[in-house]
Order: C-alpha cells, then sequence, then structure tokens
C-alpha cells in the first residue's frame, strides 16, 4: 500500500511511491551495454562482459543476412510505417512475412503487432469478456496478466504444468460459459513447457479454446523452430502467439491462427488498430531471420550444442540444475539479496547474469536467469560454469 501523505509536493509523491515499489536487493537499473562482437558486450565504462542474459538465442540480431535485409528494406521503404494497419501502414513486407509465418505455424492465417506484450494486450480481451473464463498457468508473463485484467473476464490461476489442477478450475460452471486457457510454451523464467499434446486434449474435452504464447520457443524448438505447437493444428491450439524479439533476433508479433480469429482481431484489437505498425525493416529482419532457421547446421543446431554443453560442464562443477532443455536455464538462489550479491560476484568475473526477484518470479523462488545462445562457445560455457561454482 502506498504510504504517500496525500497533498505532498510532486518530487515527494514521486519519492514515496518509489520507496513503495523498490523491491529488496536494490532498485532495477537500466545500463547501456554495446555489443562487440559473439557474445560479448562493452559497459559505458568499458569493461567487456559475456552476455548470458539476452534473448538472442540464435545471434540472430546481428547476423550479416539479417541486417542486410533491414537495411534495404530501410532504402526501400523508410524508417516508420507512418500510420496504423488499418490506415496506410500495412506494407507489402508485412504481408510477405505473415505468409511465411503462416508457412512455418501451419496455421492459415496471421496478424502482425508491434511487440509480443501488445499481441497478447490485443488477444485475450478480443477473446473473452465479463462473464468468461480464464484459467492461466500461475507463472504466465506480465502482458498475459495485464490482458487478462483488461478483458474483465473471471481470471482462476492454476498451479504450474499441473494439468489435474488445470481440470478442476475447467469445471467451474455454469455449464455454457466460454472457457480460455492460457499458457506461455516455454515458460520465461523457468525454461519449462506444458505437454502441449495433453494440455490440448485437455481443453477440448472441456470446450475450451487454448491459447499458447510460444515468445521463447519460436524459432527454438519444433522442426525449423515452427516452435512448441509445431505439431499440433490450429484445431488443437487455436490461438498461437509467437515474438521476433527473441529467437529471431528483430522485434514485433504475430498472432496466429483460423482466418476468422485474424479476422475478430481486425475488428477488435484495440493494440492492432490504434498503433503504428511494426517499422518496414523489423519485418524483412524477421522475415531474412526464419530463412536462417532453415539452415541445417545453422544457429539452431550450435545452440542444441550449447544446452547440451552447458549443463555437462555445469554438472560437472557439481552445480544442480533445474529440468530445462530451452536456452533458459535457471539456477535457483531463493532470495532475493542472495541473488543479487551471486549476480554481483559474477559480474566482477566478467559475467553478465541477471538475478530475477518477485513480481517477476514468486516470493522465495529468486534464481539467476542464464540464457544460453548459439553465439557463446565452449569456453564461454565452461568460465560461467566455474565461476558460479566458486561462488556458491
Ligand atoms: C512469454 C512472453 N510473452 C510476451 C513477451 C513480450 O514480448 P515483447 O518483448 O515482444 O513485447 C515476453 C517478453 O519478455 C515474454 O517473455
Amino acid at each position: 500500500m502506498s504510504t504517500t501523505a496525500a497533498g505532498a509536493d510532486p518530487e515527494t509523491w514521486l519519492a514515496a511511491r518509489l520507496a513503495d515499489v523498490t523491491p529488496p536487493g536494490g532498485p532495477r537499473r537500466r545500463e547501456r551495454l554495446h555489443p562487440v562482437g559473439g557474445a560479448w558486450v562493452r559497459t559505458a565504462d568499458g569493461y567487456r562482459l559475456l552476455n548470458f542474459a539476452g534473448n538472442d538465442y540464435l545471434g540472430l540480431a546481428t547476423h550479416p543476412a539479417v541486417v542486410q535485409a533491414a537495411q534495404q528494406a530501410l532504402q526501400q521503404y523508410g524508417t516508420g510505417s507512418g500510420a496504423s494497419q488499418l490506415m496506410s501502414g500495412y506494407r507489402e513486407v508485412h504481408h510477405q512475412l505473415e505468409q511465411e509465418l503462416c508457412r512455418f505455424t501451419g496455421r492459415p492465417a496471421c496478424a502482425l503487432f508491434a511487440s509480443g506484450y501488445q499481441a497478447n494486450l490485443a488477444v485475450l480481451p478480443a477473446l473473452v469478456g465479463p462473464g468468461a473464463l480464464l484459467c492461466m498457468d500461475q507463472r504466465v508473463h506480465a502482458s498475459l496478466v495485464d490482458a487478462a485484467l483488461l478483458s474483465r473476464a473471471r481470471v482462476v490461476r492454476f498451479r504450474h504444468l499441473d494439468l489435474a489442477d488445470l481440470a478442476r478450475k475447467l469445471e467451474i460452471g455454469p455449464v455454457g460459459r466460454r472457457r480460455v486457457v492460457v499458457t506461455e510454451g516455454v515458460f520465461s523464467m523457468e525454461g519449462d513447457s506444458p505437454s502441449m499434446e495433453a494440455l490440448a486434449r485437455l481443453c477440448h474435452q472441456h470446450d475450451a479454446m487454448l491459447v499458447v504464447d510460444d515468445a521463447h520457443g519460436f524459432g527454438v524448438l519444433g522442426e525449423h523452430g515452427g516452435g512448441i505447437t509445431a505439431a499440433l493444428d490450429s484445431s488443437q491450439v487455436p490461438v498461437l502467439i509467437g515474438t521476433f524479439g527473441k529467437a529471431l533476433g528483430a522485434a514485433g508479433a504475430f498472432v496466429a491462427g483460423s482466418s476468422t480469429l485474424i479476422a475478430l482481431l481486425e475488428q477488435c484489437a484495440r493494440t492492432l488498430i490504434y498503433t503504428t505498425a511494426l517499422p518496414p525493416a523489423l519485418a524483412a529482419a524477421a522475415l531474412a531471420a526464419l530463412t536462417q532457421l532453415r539452415r541445417a547446421d545453422g544457429p539452431r543446431a550450435r545452440l542444441a550444442r550449447n544446452i547440451a554443453a552447458w549443463r555437462r560442464l555445469a554438472q560437472q562443477q557439481g552445480l544442480v540444475l533445474q529440468d530445462s532443455e530451452t536456452p533458459i536455464q535457471p539456477f535457483p538462489v531463493v532470495a532475493s539479496e542472495q541473488a543479487c550479491l551471486l549476480s554481483q560476484a559474477l559480474r566482477e568475473r566478467g559475467l553478465l547474469v541477471p538475478a530475477m526477484r518477485p513480481p517477476t518470479v514468486p516470493e522465495g523462488a529468486s534464481r539467476l536467469r542464464i540464457s544460453l545462445s548459439a553465439l557463446h562457445d565452449t569456453a564461454d560455457l565452461r568460465q560461467l560454469a566455474e565461476a558460479l561454482a566458486a561462488c556458491t
């Protein structure tokens, strides 16, 4: 609760509010970091750090073919889209990207958004309103929590990945009430995934619509990087969300599903209608990144080798890892303060590994979020495993 005194001057008011929202372990800070090749970044005061804090899982943000595609699109289309998609901001390159995404995901239709956050804010209020039931995994991303609030549906959270608990929650009446189940494909703080086929079956049994935000699985999992739902069709997963800001190394997002779903979004998705369309250069970058995913010995194969190597090297150092076959490899630390101290100790050894604290993760579940990339090499992974073992 705010301790702000009523009638205080704006600075006093803001300072009191700031004190209220600052987490234990110290304030969050933005830091200027400059990419300097491979997985390295340089700080503003000139230190080089090995980056284990990004979502550029395949290193595509700096891939020459992706950068060149963006440069060409800048020449062709200019910087911004100049309008929302429904006004005059929808370009040929947006359309091409949508078509390629349909091929990639095996979905008949698709719509682009300027970010994953906006895609999520669009989807849930478009699907349901007051009177409906939204069952969401306890660990879903903040954007889905906000989207659920915007929808004004009744929100029920089920235990993380627990389908038996979800089945109980789906029984909440009355019969005929619209039901939507919301999950992530790969959970952003855990690196784990639901059993997608079983989840789809359960939703089908309860006439519930399944929404999967595959922000962290798209590009990484599935054949050619089609994501966690690659083997399932749109009758099983009717609403699929993916982002371009993570494995694709760009920014922006898509929602894929039936043409009715996309027509619905065109009519009422406020973050599609009332915001400037994704810059064409970013659409071109995402399109070029999709091409890289198809290369057999490309970045996806390097990432898979790095995930296996990291787990082997960490285990050799006696580190206890959470189960995760994805680039997100959480290292549990429990207390916020301890997580911050460990993150700082690693930084002093040249390693950038962020501490995740409440409210991003639950109370008592602070952790380091180690994220691996195709840009790392075995020596980088060994350095992290040895440093973590030395600091714990
Ligand atoms: C699961 C999930 N969904 C959505 C988003 C938001 O995506 P974007 O960064 O494109 O807004 C994130 C970002 O961290 C995420 O982890």
